[in-house]
């Protein structure tokens, strides 16, 4: 992205101020600005505090070793106590925490009493099993409760876990588990996705094959689909269901790591984001608390977020959980059996939360009013978006159409290496505009900055950038603190660099515009440019690869791939096919490319370097930028003659 594309945007003057029925009742006011601002440290120190701590810290942040941030030094707290059993113990174990429903109609409801029961058997298990404080657990799941489970029973005992969305393949599996050296697995048979069962065992068993360090796969039964069973093997009902429902936490040092989590980065390989226990808990559980207004003895809270995906961890495990909520959890796609299943649901359970993704939104939108309109979505009172920027027009169709044109809608800018929101209105504070994340949340201090990485004033575009160390940042990169300085604070020393462009508006209101490294959104997945090409060279018909993304009206961006295929592989009418199911097979369908043209040539700079942004004007049917710098002027007719010629999915 250049300077020019950053400066360009529509300017958007419609506001939308909370009701004055929303500002009464609001858990956060607009005080809270002023008291982060006045002492920053001390706001987040009583920030901690809505916690429950064993030990109380020392200090409240230590940064002497920057970037290596320490928050509440010297406290100690168990995490999946504050969770689940102090709310047990301030009375309302029977409160209901999750209404599960699986995507064929089946239910289960959990209350906290239960899941204090089910998290401490399942923690027993992971005892028996040998696992111990520090050691990794790799986590590939469908939308389950033993998710959630799993994940508390790892932090309860002081386990590390390296959630891996269900949707990634064998090999993108493997790799995470060798790279994090996982002594366990724990997995299912399989999940119900689009009204069938999509196994997930057959891709355990071959990345395990290949996985020295896996001792053992813990399995759930959900789908009752055929598996192989090895001598590593163990039924989840066998070890779990046995286990005494009695188990004492332990209490970890704040900095405790308590989970890893891979994300795309712009080179190719994925990068182990690093979280620990105490700093990520406090601002998970504010932010929860006080963006999406939780009152937990009222509100139905729904995030349809993955856990496989940061916002699965933040939004639908640690925050809602640590604040007592009551929440939904829904295991398959919003089509099945019909489209209007979620709405379904809100009417159902009566939803009065929901946190979802722009993509999501913009294909209901597609889907037509007449669904939502089928039911009463009256439950609802706050509407949330992640993972994208969210269009001024989906927002208002989310606000008119979800949202009865009452809501109030929080567009949250965050990151898996931020741990939680960081961009946010205040829903009972803020005026705000469709399409902007507004201002940064009390306590977070971010800032638009120029190439040479000076701030910026309103009515400018730049880089988007946190100045100072907030309590749920990331500790590093999992096995390589080098990778960690080099990638996210070398571009401008001693201040983190978030990947992304950003606007001020006149009013000083943050625009988000998307990435502006080779890390493509699609869908609100991150997904880097390098991997996909790396996956599509190790096919052995191809010889090089460009990826791109190219602007989609669905999904934000599409995967677009320039293919050189090796001398003597012949173009076949399948060949495009192939390619695309091994970029599938390599990394996961979720980063098949949605077009493939096989080329003869990719437009170089002299340097050699791919010159990406030609190749999206060619993807976006543009006309060309530029082309005065390529080494080979004339490929790029090559390439326009490739498109007219080049196979399409
Ligand atoms: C993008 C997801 C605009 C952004 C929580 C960021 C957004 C990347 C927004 C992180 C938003 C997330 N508006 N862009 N509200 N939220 N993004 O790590 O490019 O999967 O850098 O975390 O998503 O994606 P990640």
């Amino acid at each position: 992205m250049n300077n020019e594309s950053l400066e360009n945007l529509s300017t958007e003057s419609r506001l939308y101020p909370p009701s004055a029925d929303f500002v009464a009742q609001a858990n956060a006011k607009a005080e809270m600005y002023e008291a982060a601002t006045s002492d920053r440290l001390k706001f987040w120190e009583q920030q901690a505090e809505r916690l429950s701590w064993h030990k109380k810290w020392n200090q409240i942040l230590d940064w002497s070793n920057a970037p290596f941030a320490k928050w509440f030094s010297g406290g100690e707290l168990n995490v999946a106590y504050n969770c689940v059993d102090r709310h047990v113990e301030s009375g309302h174990g029977e409160q209901v925490a999750i209404y599960f429903e699986g995507e064929p109609g089946d239910t289960r409801t959990i209350t906290y009493s239960q899941l204090k029961d089910e998290v401490s058997k399942a923690a027993n298990a992971l005892i028996e099993l040998g696992i111990k404080k520090g050691d990794r657990v790799a986590i590939y799941l469908p939308m389950i409760p033993e998710a959630t489970i799993a994940m508390l029973a790892c932090a309860r005992i002081g386990a590390i876990h390296s959630v891996v969305f269900g949707g990634f393949s064998a090999e993108a599996l493997r790799s995470r588990i060798e790279d994090a050296s996982a002594k366990l697995v724990i997995t299912a048979d399989g999940g119900f996705r689009k009204g069938n069962a999509f196994a997930l065992k057959p891709a355990v068993d071959e990345a395990v094959q290949k996985s020295p360090s896996v001792e053992n796969v813990l399995v759930v039964k959900r789908c009752g689909n055929e598996v192989a069973f090895g001598e590593k093997d163990i039924w989840w009902h066998d070890l779990v269901d046995k286990q005494s429902t009695e188990h004492s936490p332990e209490f970890f040092e704040s900095e405790t790591p308590l989970f890893i989590l891979y994300t795309s980065g712009t080179t190719g390989k994925p990068k182990g984001i690093l979280h620990t226990s105490g700093g990520y808990l406090t601002q998970a559980a504010f932010t929860h608390f006080n963006v999406f207004d939780l009152k937990p003895d009222k509100d139905i809270y729904w995030c349809t977020a993955d856990v496989g995906w940061v916002t699965g961890h933040s939004y639908v495990v640690y925050g809602p959980l640590a604040n007592r909520a009551s929440q939904l959890i829904y295991e398959g796609t919003p089509d099945t059996p019909h489209k209007a299943r979620w709405w379904e649901l809100v009417e159902k359970y009566k939803v009065s939360i929901l946190y979802t993704a722009p993509t999501a939104i913009r294909t209901f939108m597609k889907w037509g009013d007449d669904l939502p309109a089928q039911h009463d979505l009256s439950s609802l009172r706050l509407l949330g978006s992640v993972g994208e920027p969210i269009n001024p027009e989906a927002w208002i169709w989310y606000r008119e159409v979800i949202g009865s044109s009452k809501t109030p809608i929080v567009d949250t800018w965050w990151q898996t290496e931020t741990g939680s929101i960081m961009i946010s209105p205040l829903p009972g504070v803020t005026e705000t505009k469709p399409g902007s994340a507004m201002r940064p949340l009390p306590g977070i201090s971010a800032a638009v900055v120029n190439d040479k990485g000076e701030v910026l004033g309103n009515g400018k575009g730049g880089y988007l950038t946190l100045r100072e160390p907030w309590p749920s940042m990331l500790r590093g990169i999992w096995g390589d603190d080098e990778r960690y300085k080099e990638t996210y604070w070398s571009q401008y020393p001693g201040i983190y660099f978030a990947g992304d462009g950003a606007k001020l508006d006149d009013d000083g209101a943050i625009w988000v515009l998307g990435r502006v490294d080779d890390v493509m959104n699609v869908s609100g997945h991150r997904i880097s440019t390098t991997e996909v090409e790396s996956a599509l060279v190790s096919n052995p018909m191809v010889a090089e690869a460009a990826v791109v993304g190219a602007s989609d009206e669905m999904t934000g961006q599409a995967i677009v791939a320039f293919v050189i295929l090796r001398q003597g592989a012949t173009e076949g009418p399948d060949t495009v096919q192939e390619l695309r199911n091994h970029v599938a097979k390599e990394i996961g369908a979720i980063a098949k490319p949605k077009k493939i043209l096989i080329v003869a040539e990719v437009p170089k700079t002299r340097s050699g370097k791919i010159m990406r942004r030609l190749l999206r004007d060619v993807a976006e049917n543009r006309t060309l930028g530029d082309v005065t710098t390529l080494a080979d002027p004339t490929v790029m007719n090559l390439i326009s003659q490739g498109m007219t010629t080049g196979s399409e999915d």
